[in-house]
């Protein structure tokens, strides 16, 4: 695995082609976009992650009580594992507990790993994976009799189409025997305005955040993106229910790629796809459980932001 050269391949797949140009979301999470969103995660505008925490922190113990245990726990990127804690808490008063984190960000894998140093009766296992690939790994080295519970938090489904989220969890399904099970955070639906303050906060700090994928591609492929003549754009897509983020040229331009073997025109107004974050119905996740092979056992929801967390078993 060499990450400079998925980024190559992916920037060149994503920018090279005729039509709307794109870039894969997880692009963003380099040590400064990991920084940038740590910081996002603070904004008023921005309610997503603290919904999250406020559930995993109010249901820890309802959550630990419908799984069954012995059982370790797998999390698909938990950044520095800030939220995880609660869950790990509740779980070590009951066992002794083995943690493992899957991240390609090899600074958010250090910070958790700090961050549960001390922790008495869990032990920490990192992987610096793709998801996919971790939990595969993850399951294949499962201790005798112990189940598996994966953590996949913070609605970072929601950077999937809805069509491939479904695929997504059907391969997570695919690792996992029958009595594991999954925790999935999402985001839901609520009033437009909102969702755009939250995109498109008055200081900045996602434009800056949504730029740094172009930054990145300056320090790590010797990029020349003019990063201030793009311009951050959220916009709510309604038939799709979904946030979309695009960085807009605001003049025509030539940009050249050399690790990606690339030269790109952009014209005045042209974007560059760079994220969607799809929303979610209530009662969405339960059907999207059933449709990848899992038992609906619980679902927690953050009335305050409109954030739901949903445990299934697998059946
Ligand atoms: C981490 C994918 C959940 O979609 O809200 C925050 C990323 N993008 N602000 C989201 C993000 C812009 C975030 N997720």
């Amino acid at each position: 695995m060499d990450p400079v050269a998925d980024f190559a391949t992916d920037v060149r797949a994503g920018l090279g082609r005729a039509g709307q140009k794109e870039l894969p979301a997880k692009y963003f999470y380099d040590a400064v976009g990991s920084a940038l969103f740590d910081a996002i995660s603070h904004l008023p505008e921005y309610g997503l992650t603290r919904a999250d925490e406020r559930l995993l922190r109010r249901n820890a113990g309802r959550i630990v009580e419908r799984l069954p245990l012995p059982l370790d726990v797998a999390e698909l990127g938990p950044g520095s594992g800030r939220k995880t804690r609660w869950l790990l808490r509740a779980l070590v008063e009951r066992q002794p507990t083995a943690y493992f984190p899957i991240e390609i960000s090899r600074a958010a894998l250090a910070a958790c790993r700090r961050r549960f140093r001390r922790m008495r009766s869990l032990e920490v296992v990192g992987y610096q994976r793709e998801f996919l690939d971790g939990v595969r790994k993850v399951a294949a080295s499962r201790r005798g009799g112990r189940r598996l519970l994966v953590l996949f938090l913070g609605s970072t489904i929601g950077n999937f189409d809805r069509s491939e989220a479904n695929e997504f969890l059907r391969e997570i399904r695919a690792c996992l025997a029958p009595g594991d099970a999954l925790l999935l955070g999402t985001d839901l639906e609520k009033p437009v305005e909102r969702l755009l303050a939250a995109y498109d906060d008055p200081q900045g700090v996602t434009a800056a955040f949504n730029r740094n994928v172009l930054a990145r591609a300056n320090r790590e492929l010797g990029a020349d993106f003019d990063v201030a003549a793009f311009e951050h754009m959220a916009r709510y897509n309604e038939a799709e229910r979904r946030i979309e983020m695009h960085l807009r040229a605001s003049r025509t331009m030539t940009v050249r790629i050399p690790a990606a073997g690339l030269s790109i025109r952009l014209r005045e107004g042209e974007t560059i796809w760079t994220e969607s974050s799809y929303k979610y119905a209530p009662d969405e996740p339960c059907r999207m459980a059933l449709d990848a092979g899992f038992r609906s056992v619980g679902r927690w929801i953050d009335e305050e932001w409109g954030f739901s967390e949903n445990l299934w078993l697998a059946a």
